[in-house]
C-alpha cells in the first residue's frame, strides 16, 4: 500500500511517502520537511499563530515535493495519513483539513495518527531487523516518556516527565546562554566544542519523591542559578563548559532509565524518536550503554528523529492495512493521550 503522510503538529510542515507490503520491510520513497525556524527565531520560540500561517503557505508545495521526490503521481496513492494530535490546535487543523481535501478529491481512505505513535514507529523505516516488543523512548520538545511497545497499535507508557520535556529544557537553557532559536541543536554544538574536563557539574534530573519519572525543571533552575551567581561574582562563565555540563545531566538519565526499563522488561531492542534523539551525546552514549547491557540500540537518522511525514505515513499505513480509517468529520485532538492500548 502506497501511503502519503502529513505532519503539521508544531513548526515543521512535512510530508512523506511510504510503501508497505505485509511480510516485507517498509520502503520510504520521500521525506520532505519545511522548517519554520527562521520565522520563529526572532521571537525566541514557536509562536502558534505564525506557525499556522506558515503551514498554510508551505502545505501545497511540501505535498507536491513529496510526490515529486517519490516520482509518483497522486493517482498512484492508495492511502492518506495525517497527525491528529497532540500538538498546536491551529497547526493540526490545517494538516487535517488538507488531508480531508485530498481524501475527498481522490476518494482515498485516510487516517488520523497520534504524533507519538509516529515517533515510536519511525525506526522501522531504517531498521528492518526491529521486532515487537521493544522499548521506545520519545524525547522531543513536547514529550519525554518511555514506552513498552508491544505491537503496532498496542503500547504502554511506563513513565515520563513530571514537568518540562527534555527538548524544552535544552531550548530554555540555550536561551539562558543566549544561543538563539532553535536552542537544542545550538547547545549541542557548543557542548561538543568543549574540550576540557567537565568544569560545571549539574544535578541529574530526578523526581523528588524518588519515583522513576524524569524531571527537568530543577536542572534548568540549577543552570540559571549558576549563571546568576557567576554574574554577581563578576565571573565570566565559560558557556561551552555550562552547555557540556547541562547536556550530560540532561542526557544521562534518559539513557540510564531506557536501558534499565528494557532490561527490566526482558526486551532486546531500544528505539528512540523525537528531536533530542538527534543530540550528539545521546547518539554516542545510547549504543554504548545498550551494548554493555547486552541490548541493541536502533537509532534513526536525524531527519527521521525530528518531526517528519514519513513516520506518519508508515504508522498510518499499518492502520489502513489493518482495515482502519477515519471519518470525514474527524476532529483534531491537541492533547491526544499516548497511553493507548488499542488492540
Ligand atoms: O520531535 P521534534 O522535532 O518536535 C516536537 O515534537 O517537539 O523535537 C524538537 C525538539 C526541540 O526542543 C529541539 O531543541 C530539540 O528537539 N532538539 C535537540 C537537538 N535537535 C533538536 N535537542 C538537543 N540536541 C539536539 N541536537
Ligand atoms: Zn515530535
Amino acid at each position: 500500500m502506497l501511503v502519503l503522510g502529513l505532519e503539521s503538529s508544531c513548526d515543521e510542515t512535512a510530508a512523506g511517502l511510504v510503501e508497505l507490503e505485509s511480510g516485507s520491510p517498509p520502503r520510504m520513497l520521500s521525506n520532505v520537511i519545511a522548517s519554520q525556524h527562521a520565522t520563529h527565531a526572532v521571537y525566541g520560540g514557536v509562536v502558534p499563530e505564525f506557525a499556522a500561517r506558515e503551514h498554510l503557505k508551505n502545505l501545497p508545495w511540501v505535498l507536491e515535493a513529496a510526490l515529486k521526490e517519490a516520482g509518483v503521481g497522486l493517482g498512484k496513492l492508495q492511502g492518506l495519513a495525517v497527525t491528529q494530535g497532540p500538538g498546536l490546535a491551529g497547526c493540526l487543523h490545517l494538516g487535517v483539513a488538507a488531508i480531508k481535501g485530498l481524501a475527498v478529491a481522490t476518494g482515498l481512505p485516510f487516517i488520523g495518527i497520534n504524533h507519538l505513535e509516529g515517533h515510536l514507529a519511525a525506526a522501522f523505516l531504517e531498521h528492518p531487523d526491529l521486532r515487537y516488543p521493544y522499548l521506545g523512548l520519545v524525547v522531543s520538545g513536547g514529550h519525554t516518556a518511555l514506552y513498552d511497545v508491544r505491537g503496532p497499535f498496542e503500547r504502554r507508557r511506563l513513565f515520563g516527565t513530571r514537568d518540562d520535556a527534555a527538548g524544552e529544557a535544552f531550548d530554555k537553557v540555550a536561551k539562558l546562554l543566549e544561543l538563539g532559536f532553535p536552542g537544542g541543536p545550538a547547545l549541542d554544538k557548543l557542548a561538543q566544542s568543549f574540550m576540557g574536563d567537565l568544569a560545571v557539574v549539574f544535578p541529574q534530573s530526578q523526581a523528588k519523591d524518588g519515583s522513576s519519572d524524569f524531571s527537568y525543571s530543577g536542572l534548568k533552575t540549577s543552570v540559571r542559578t549558576y549563571l546568576e551567581r557567576a554574574a554577581k561574582g563578576d565571573a565570566v562563565p565559560e558557556k561551552a563548559a555550562v552547555a557540556a555540563g547541562f547536556q550530560k545531566a540532561a542526557i544521562e538519565p534518559l539513557i540510564r532509565r531506557a536501558v534499565e526499563a528494557a532490561a527490566g522488561l526482558g526486551y532486546a531492542q531500544v528505539v528512540a524518536g523525537g528531536g533530542v534523539a538527534a543530540n550528539s551525546l545521546f547518539r554516542q552514549a545510547l549504543p554504548l550503554a545498550c551494548e554493555s547491557a547486552g541490548l541493541q540500540a536502533l537509532l534513526s537518522s536525524p531527519a527521521l528523529c525530528a518531526d517528519n511525514g514519513a513516520m506518519i505515513a508508515y504508522a498510518g499505513g499499518l492502520r489502513l492495512m489493518a482495515g482502519q480509517s477515519s471519518p470525514l468529520d474527524l476532529g483534531i485532538d491537541p492533547n491526544l493521550e499516548t497511553n493507548q492500548a488499542l488492540a
